[in-house]
């Protein structure tokens, strides 16, 4: 499948940042005509992955970085992957589970995965402890 347009970005692990990786999702999905309801997924999304390398991934350590790659492809698919390489998870299944948190003091729900799996298409975690962890997700956009 062909690529028709893609945007790459790296980003510091700062809270801050995941409003501008939802800014940045929006402005390039809206290049192929999305309904308000596909935007408004693929937002959430985004911003599901890009918090929880934010406030999982470098947990204590400073200086980590999010790596955001979003692609546009030729039969209307928005294609993005979130890469950190931050501790990785140890069981990927356990933590795509619905209410599984490893920070519930944090007032976290657990919901992270199973919302970015909800609102698209399809959801691939790829994670190693140590290593780091790539979120990619699919969504088919256009009326
Ligand atoms: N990028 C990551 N690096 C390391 N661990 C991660 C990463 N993403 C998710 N996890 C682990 O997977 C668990 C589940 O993630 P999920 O997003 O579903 O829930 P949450 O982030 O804990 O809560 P919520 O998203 O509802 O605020 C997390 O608690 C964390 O242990
Ligand atoms: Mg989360």
């Amino acid at each position: 499948m062909k690529t028709v347009n893609f945007v790459r970005m790296t980003l510091p692990a700062k809270s801050v940042n995941e409003a501008y990786a939802r800014v940045a999702a929006a402005a390039l999905a809206s290049q192929v005509d999305p309904t308000i309801e596909q935007m408004a997924d693929i937002k959430t999304a985004v911003s599901e992955a890009v918090t929880n390398a934010i406030v999982h991934a470098y947990r204590g350590q400073e200086g980590g970085l999010v790596y955001i790659t979003m692609r546009l492809m030729e039969d209307g698919s928005f294609i993005v992957s979130v890469r950190d390489r931050g501790c990785g998870i140890g069981d990927v299944r356990q933590a795509r589970e619905p209410c599984f948190t490893t920070a519930p003091s944090e007032e976290r729900s657990g919901m992270g995965f199973s919302i970015m799996e909800a609102f698209m298409d399809k959801l691939q975690v790829r994670s190693a402890p140590g290593r780091g962890t790539t979120v990619t997700m699919t969504k088919r956009l256009g009326r």
